[in-house]
């Protein structure tokens, strides 16, 4: 039977007040709407207890599995707002599609596209007031869908029993400084990811363990961390939080191919598909750091960018590292621009969805 998620209002909704006073100052990840997406899973029975109820802390037991053995994935995706007040999602399958695949790597079970798409759907018709007018810049309704072991039991085995729900946190860019190019920091002493390790899984241990090194890029006035692969080192692997890209003087987008160790992001995979739009040629490739750096440094490589659902492109100034630094530019790229205008033109129905990307819900 299809999931439902049928609504238990809050019996304190926020005020049009509040929330246009979070409007118009959203910053990013703090603020979240009236209600939640909520079901559980458990063995021998699947899903059930499907529902949307007013946003609320979790009641765990200590024992609970995430707690311990951190057996948990997550997704990010964005509702917009179009000009005519209409609302959309972005290829939601894709997210849909990858949350199964990570929590099949983390032993956790499938939530069916269908229920996912429902359980997004119904969260944001409750809460559409929540979704921020674009305006002239890039606001919209962060959805974060998650799924953590939530059995009390202390051995090392999957869970038994598994929640799941979606939260909503209206947001304005990822960045403090908006589309300001960010410098990054180079890693040689930590991995993220290594063969048959959970890289290209969407979980939370992923993004615990980048959590130092993305210290220490701070310390160094950078704003994410670069990891190189696990096994050689020489690779260029992705960010803390986000996917890699370069663009060569003569028209070439160059991102690290994906090879189980790097995440599938939905906006690296719209990237290469508007850059061949706009006249780059894009290419998923191995690509070492030497190279990039060497590339960067002789000029070659005109432009680089971090790439995201919360970050959507982010131009690169600079690649710092403990060997020296690599300068891109102060200013944000012209293709990195285009790009980013091309993917969120689409997001916010300013441009023609020729790719039949977008999904609408209200
Ligand atoms: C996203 O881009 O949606 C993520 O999940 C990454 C995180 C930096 C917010």
């Amino acid at each position: 039977m299809p999931l439902t998620f049928p609504l238990t209002p809050t019996s304190t909704p926020s005020t049009p007040d509040t929330i246009a006073t979070i409007h118009a100052d959203p910053g990013f990840g703090v603020h979240f709407t009236d209600h939640m997406a909520v079901a559980t899973w458990c063995i021998g029975e699947g899903w059930s207890g499907d529902a949307v109820v007013p946003y609320r802390p979790f009641e765990l037991d200590p024992a609970s599995a995430v707690l311990h053995y951190a057996q948990e994935v997550f997704e990010g995706l964005k509702a917009y707002r179009h000009a005519d007040g209409s609302i959309w999602l972005f290829r939601p399958e894709r997210n849909a599609q990858r949350m199964i695949a990570s929590a099949r790597r983390l032993a956790l079970p499938a939530l069916p596209v269908q229920d996912f798409l429902t359980s997004l759907e119904q969260l944001v018709r409750v809460d559409a007031a929540w979704v921020p007018d674009a305006g002239g810049g890039e606001a919209s309704l962060y959805l974060r869908p998650f799924m953590f072991g939530n059995e009390a039991f202390l051995g090392v085995r999957a869970a038994h029993r598994v929640s799941y729900a979606v939260i909503a946190s209206p947001v304005g860019p990822y960045f403090a400084g908006g589309v300001k190019p960010v410098n990054i920091w180079y890693t040689d002493e930590y991995s993220r990811a290594g063969k048959g390790g959970t890289g290209a899984a969407k979980c939370g241990g992923n993004y615990a363990s980048s959590l130092l090194a993305q210290q220490e890029a701070a310390d160094n006035g950078c704003s994410q961390v670069l990891f190189a692969d696990a096994g050689s080192g020489v690779n260029t692997e992705e960010l803390g939080g986000m996917n890699i890209g370069v663009i060569t003087a003569d028209g070439e987008l160059i991102t690290p191919a994906l090879t189980g160790t790097i995440l599938e992001g939905v906006t690296r995979d719209s990237i290469l598909t508007v850059a061949a739009d706009l006249g780059l040629r894009p290419v998923a490739r191995t690509i070492t750091l030497a190279e990039i750096f060497d590339r960067v440094d002789s000029g070659d490589i005109v432009e680089a960018f971090a790439c995201g659902t919360a970050a959507v492109l982010t131009p690169v100034a600079e690649f710092r590292s403990k060997d020296g630094n690599h300068v891109v530019g102060s200013e944000p790229g012209e293709r990195t621009m285009q790009l980013r205008s091309a993917v969120l033109d689409i997001q916010y129905g300013r441009a023609e969805d020729t790719h039949g990307w977008l999904r609408r819900v209200v």
